[in-house]
């Protein structure tokens, strides 16, 4: 199995990518913590990955609250022993013109998708560190890598969070982690049907078609490594 032995975060893993991921990873031997608001979700998605055989945790984490990602870290920590790969998965978008977006739509939307992840890095890093490994994903966005109309907030959001991961990929380089920026273009989940309800997404990917690609980076061997990755809706436009 490809992460056999090995262990991992999730966040966002209630449901849609994170959940997928979080499937994904279990069936290939890999002990897992599942982190997110909705303590049902985040149950469920513990349940069924349980059906592996495998140790899951499932913990729940607001990660717009350091104190939240704080006490998370350490259920995890303690459950898990290790951490070898972190998936900043949580997101949240607000897709509207931008004279239309409040103050509070924007300063959210780069407080979970940007400063989270910055968040669960810090609380996860000291042990990668230790340790002298890790790998560290970030779900990012086609959103990251060009201007849509309407993603004003979540642009700049995951544009951030591919500056973020690109430096730490420089600076993490000698301490033998890895980080990625997983940027995928449209996929069917409960956040794109409710930002983009008027879309016709019958031929958009599926949460697992992303969760393929996440665990390609996360058994990637120690020679190779890629740095931001755009997965595309195969009838969707290169860049
Ligand atoms: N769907 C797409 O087309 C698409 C495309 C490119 C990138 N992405 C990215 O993929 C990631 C997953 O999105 P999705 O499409 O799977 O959406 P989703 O189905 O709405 O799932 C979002 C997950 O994030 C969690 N979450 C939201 N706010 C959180 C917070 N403050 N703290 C902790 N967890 C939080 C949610 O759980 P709770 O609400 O219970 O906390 C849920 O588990 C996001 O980063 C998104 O930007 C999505």
């Amino acid at each position: 199995m490809l992460l056999d032995g090995k262990t991992a975060v999730i966040t966002g893993a209630g449901r849609g990518i994170g959940r997928a991921i979080a499937l994904a990873f279990a069936r290939e031997g890999c002990d897992i913590a599942v982190a997110a608001r909705s303590e049902s979700e985040i149950e469920e998605t513990r349940r069924l990955a349980a059906e592996t055989g495998r140790r899951v945790v499932s913990v729940r984490c607001d990660v717009a609250d350091l104190a939240s990602v704080t006490a998370m870290a350490q259920a995890v920590l303690a459950e898990l022993g290790r951490v070898d790969i972190l998936v900043n998965n949580a997101g949240y978008g607000r897709f509207r013109p931008f004279v239309e977006l409040t103050d509070e739509e924007f300063t959210r939307t780069i407080d979970v998708n940007l400063t989270g992840a910055f968040r669960c890095i810090k609380a996860f890093l000291p042990g990668m560190m230790a340790q002298k490994s890790g790998r560290i994903i970030n779900v990012s966005s086609v959103s990251g890598l060009k201007a849509i109309d309407r993603q004003s907030a979540y642009c700049a959001s995951k544009h951030g969070l591919n500056g973020l991961s690109k430096t730490l990929a420089l600076e993490l380089r000698p301490h033998g982690i890895a980080v990625h920026a997983l940027c995928p273009g449209g996929v069917t989940t409960r956040l794109s049907e409710e930002e983009m309800p008027d879309r016709d997404k019958t031929d958009w990917m599926m949460p697992e078609d992303i969760a393929h690609v996440a665990l390609f980076l996360a058994s990637m061997g120690p020679r190779a490594t890629t740095d931001v990755i755009h997965v595309r809706r195969f009838g969707g436009e290169p860049l």
